[in-house]
């Protein structure tokens, strides 16, 4: 793994951004600064069905915060529906860009922090003499470019707060200063793909005052990452939802893992 300790410092150095206290009658309360850990924000998170989704919504309801939880299918989705505190789900399948639209004009705004956690592996079936062409498009697809659709069908609700933190969950496995190991054609491609996209989206909405983070989860145990994995999802998403709170960088996106460790591209 590629780290830059130096850098991680002045990245997570930060203002606080400006509540939008969310009242469960829908509306919003005149906004008010407070220290950043006891802010109640509106966090939208997709992919909340389960693995590392459904963990970002039950630490954020914890605190208090107001979720917003994109699933594919609300009716079954009955870990997340289960929990308690301001939650409303609302469907979203990223691979369709009518559910997209659909799914942004449903959301209340403000919304205060994006976290784009839906993704997709796209088989284990992927070395060189095995990986097809119609599973990297399917993966891509989904990873980087409609999570970017996605993204921008939110800006008129995110540009509604003061705190504009877009949070997108990649991977080490999109890092090209990081693959030693090759293989995993679709999965690398698509998360270097989504890196490139919140890049660009970084420059052109820091004019605007978006903050734009890339996160490594670590190696989670979900279904995606496996019974193997070494860190358990309740540990990674507590460093992440840290990381997150305390990021406060604009400019250019930043690449960290979910101890808060700068990541090369
Ligand atoms: N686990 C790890 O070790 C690891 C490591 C690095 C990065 N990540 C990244 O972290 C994120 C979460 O991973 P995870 O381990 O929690 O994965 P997971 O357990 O496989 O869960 C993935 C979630 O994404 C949703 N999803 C998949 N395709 C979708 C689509 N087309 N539209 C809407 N939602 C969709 C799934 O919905 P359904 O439940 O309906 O299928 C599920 O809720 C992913 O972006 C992943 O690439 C994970």
């Amino acid at each position: 793994m590629v780290v830059c300790h130096n850098k991680t410092q002045r990245e997570l150095d930060s203002t606080p951004c400006v509540n939008t206290s969310y009242i469960k009658a829908g509306h919003f309360m005149q906004n008010t600064i407070q220290s950043q850990e006891a802010q109640k924000l509106h966090y939208l998170i997709t992919g909340a069905n389960r693995g590392i989704g459904l963990e970002l919504c039950k630490q954020a309801l914890e605190k208090g915060h107001h979720v917003s939880a994109c699933v594919r299918k609300p009716e079954t989705a009955t870990e997340l529906r289960a929990l308690e505190g301001n939650l409303r789900i609302v469907q979203l399948e990223l691979s369709s860009g009518e559910s997209i639209n659909d799914c942004a004009e449903m959301i209340d705004g403000p919304i205060d922090v994006l976290i784009n956690n839906a993704g997709i592996m796209g088989g284990y079936d992927q070395a060189l003499h095995e990986i097809r062409a119609e599973q990297i498009l399917e993966t891509v697809n989904v990873n980087a470019i409609r999570t970017l659709e996605f993204t921008r069908a939110l800006l008129p609700k995110m540009k509604a707060s003061q705190c504009r933190k877009i949070v997108s969950l990649t991977s080490r496995m999109g890092s090209i200063a990081d693959n030693t190991s090759g293989r995993f054609y679709a999965y690398r491609m698509s998360k270097a793909a989504l890196n490139m996209a919140m890049q660009s989206l970084a420059i052109d909405l820091a004019p605007e005052q978006f903050r734009v983070l890339l996160m490594h989860p670590g190696w989670v145990q979900t279904d995606m990452g496996g019974a193997n994995a070494p860190l358990n999802v309740r540990d990674s998403v507590s460093q992440m939802l840290g990381v997150i709170t305390r990021y406060n960088h604009l400019g250019k996106a930043t690449f960290m893992n979910y101890q808060g460790e700068t990541l090369s591209w």
